[in-house]
This record gives C-alpha cells, sequence and structure tokens, in this order.
C-alpha cells in the first residue's frame, strides 16, 4: 500500500513579463522571470481500495472533474497505458491560492498532481517527459513543475533555473471580488505595447543576486506588458496601486493579474503593509519567496 503524501503547490509571481509577439495559433510569445512564493495550495494523496482516482476540492466551484488536477490525473493515466492497474488514490486540494488572480494556483495544483502522481503511481516519468505533459495543460504548468526562480519563455514552455533570488519578504494584495479571464486579458491585447518592457536589467539583476539592481527595477514602474492593458480599465486597481505608493512600496501585476505585489526588505515593513491594505478593504498576504518546495511523507 503507498503512503499517503501531502505536496504544497506555491503560487507564482511574474518578477517581470513581456508580451513579445502574437503567434498564428492564437497565443503569445513572452519572456519572463517568474518566482515561487511560501503562499500555497495543498494537495494530498492518500490510498483508496478502488483503482482509478476519487477528486475532492476546498472550494466547491473548484471540485468539477474540468479542474488541472483531474486533467493532470487522466493525462497521466493515458500516458501510462494498461500495462498494469493503477494504484487507487483519492486526492484532495486544499485551496489558499486566491483563483483567477495572476498567482498560477491551477498550475501549480496540476504541477503538483503530475509530480506527486508520477511518484504516488510508481510511473517513473522524467522531469522532461513531465514537462511536456504539463506544457499540454497549461501554459504556467511548466514553471511550476521546475519551480524556484526562472526564465519562461515560448508560450511558457521553455523554462530554464535562474539563480534563487535573495529572500524577500513579498506582501500581495487584489481588490476584493476582482477575476480577471487571461484569455479575455490576452484577447484585448493592444500590439502596440508589445515588447515592453525589455527585461535585460531584471535578468542581470536576478544572475547578479543583486537586491539594489532589484530594487531598481520595481521603482522604474514597468514591470509587465499585461498590467499595461489591464490597469486602465480597472479603477480598483489603479487605486490598490496608489496605496502601495503611499505605503512607499513599487508594486507591481502578477501576470494577467489582478493581483499586485511589492518585495519587502524587513517584515515590519512588510506587515505593517499587509495590514494596511487589508484595512482598506483589499485581500492581502504576507509571504515570502522561496527557493524549492518541500514535500511531507507519512
Ligand atoms: O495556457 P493557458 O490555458 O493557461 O492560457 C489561457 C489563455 O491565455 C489562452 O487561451 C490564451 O488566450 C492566453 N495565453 C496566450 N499566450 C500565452 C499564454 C496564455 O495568449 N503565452
Amino acid at each position: 500500500m503507498e503512503k499517503a503524501v501531502a505536496i504544497r503547490a506555491p503560487a507564482k509571481i511574474n518578477l517581470g513579463l513581456t508580451v513579445l509577439r502574437r503567434r498564428p495559433d492564437g497565443y503569445h510569445d513572452l519572456l519572463s522571470v517568474m518566482q515561487q512564493l511560501s503562499l500555497a495550495d495543498t494537495l494530498l494523496l492518500e490510498p483508496h481500495r478502488e483503482p482509478g482516482w476519487r477528486f475532492f476540492c476546498s472550494e466547491p466551484a473548484l471540485s468539477g472533474e474540468d479542474n488541472l488536477v483531474c486533467r493532470a490525473a487522466a493525462l497521466l493515466a493515458e500516458k501510462a497505458g494498461q500495462r498494469r492497474p493503477l494504484p487507487g488514490v483519492k486526492i484532495s486540494l486544499f485551496k489558499s491560492i486566491p483563483v483567477a488572480a495572476g498567482l498560477g494556483g491551477g498550475s501549480s495544483d496540476a504541477a503538483a498532481a503530475l509530480k506527486g502522481l508520477n511518484s504516488f503511481w510508481g510511473l517513473g516519468l522524467s522531469l522532461a517527459e513531465l514537462l511536456e505533459l504539463g506544457a499540454a495543460l497549461g501554459s504556467d504548468v511548466p514553471y511550476c513543475l521546475l519551480g524556484g526562480t526562472a526564465l519562461v519563455q515560448g508560450r511558457g514552455e521553455k523554462v530554464a533555473s535562474l539563480p534563487a533570488l535573495p529572500f524577500h519578504w513579498v506582501v500581495l494584495a487584489l481588490p476584493p471580488g476582482l477575476q480577471l479571464s487571461t484569455a479575455q486579458v490576452y484577447a484585448a491585447l493592444n500590439p502596440g505595447l508589445f515588447m515592453s518592457p525589455r527585461l535585460e536589467p531584471l535578468i542581470a539583476a536576478v544572475r547578479e543576486r543583486s537586491r539594489r539592481a532589484l530594487r531598481l527595477w520595481f521603482a522604474g514602474g514597468a514591470t509587465n506588458t499585461l498590467e499595461a492593458a489591464v490597469l486602465p480599465q480597472q479603477p480598483p486597481l489603479q487605486a490598490l496601486k496608489r496605496l502601495f505608493l503611499e505605503l512607499g512600496l513599487h508594486p507591481a501585476m502578477s501576470g494577467s493579474g489582478p493581483s499586485l505585489f511589492a518585495l519587502c526588505d524587513s517584515l515590519p515593513q512588510a506587515r505593517a503593509a499587509a495590514r494596511a491594505l487589508e484595512e482598506a478593504g483589499n485581500r492581502a498576504f504576507l509571504c515570502w519567496t522561496i527557493s524549492h518546495v518541500h514535500e511531507r511523507k507519512e
């Protein structure tokens, strides 16, 4: 009998994101530096008497078979073929990462399911094989499989590790009730915004592990092509951005939004900012950058 396994599925932020061009298949080529945070969902895999998988999610709206976790399980089972019956597993997903917020929660859940079930079912697939399956599930899944700090290219399927970011406290916030569809944000994107901002200064800052150069990157204000497309349409997000600035922080939007984040050097500063953002009616999280994911076996 397999043992129960709890897997953390961390949120991601885009330290920088540039949309380069629209592709004939409707997707966009990107250049992005991604970073994982301590904020995480948890995926629990428990042995089950009957073969196949059962799925439970702490958020009823996400409990359907179309959840990326179920799609990851189905893809793995298909890849495994009929060589032998797969051990029965109950998959429970406990959500903490806000949904449709630009934090890659669903993609990270899918990556955790691919890794966890690969091991639970003893399939022995390599990271390269998991990356290929991940890309079929969603553009951010390959990055979530790799984790840490990474350079992401293509549609999201080309991922390469970068040196781990120096530890930072991170304040994350989003206006209550605001969810954005990634597909809609991309569809409304004006090609005049493509190729900007240039990520070279960010990539150099990360390679050099320079806190000072990172601070300068965020102080520059323009970190994400999609922010320039989303912000003018979203007054609540403009107000949230102003609040960050009044608190002395330099916010950046993650992915297709609406989450804004700021890196902080000190815990007191981060704690005070998170409290002030929450008191102003936003959802706010105090978290930190992580370099790898821990797995707990029972
Ligand atoms: O790959 P994923 O399903 O997460 O992407 C959601 C939507 O975001 C896609 O349907 C597409 O409209 C858009 N997208 C894009 N270019 C990317 C990633 C996502 O146009 N590189």
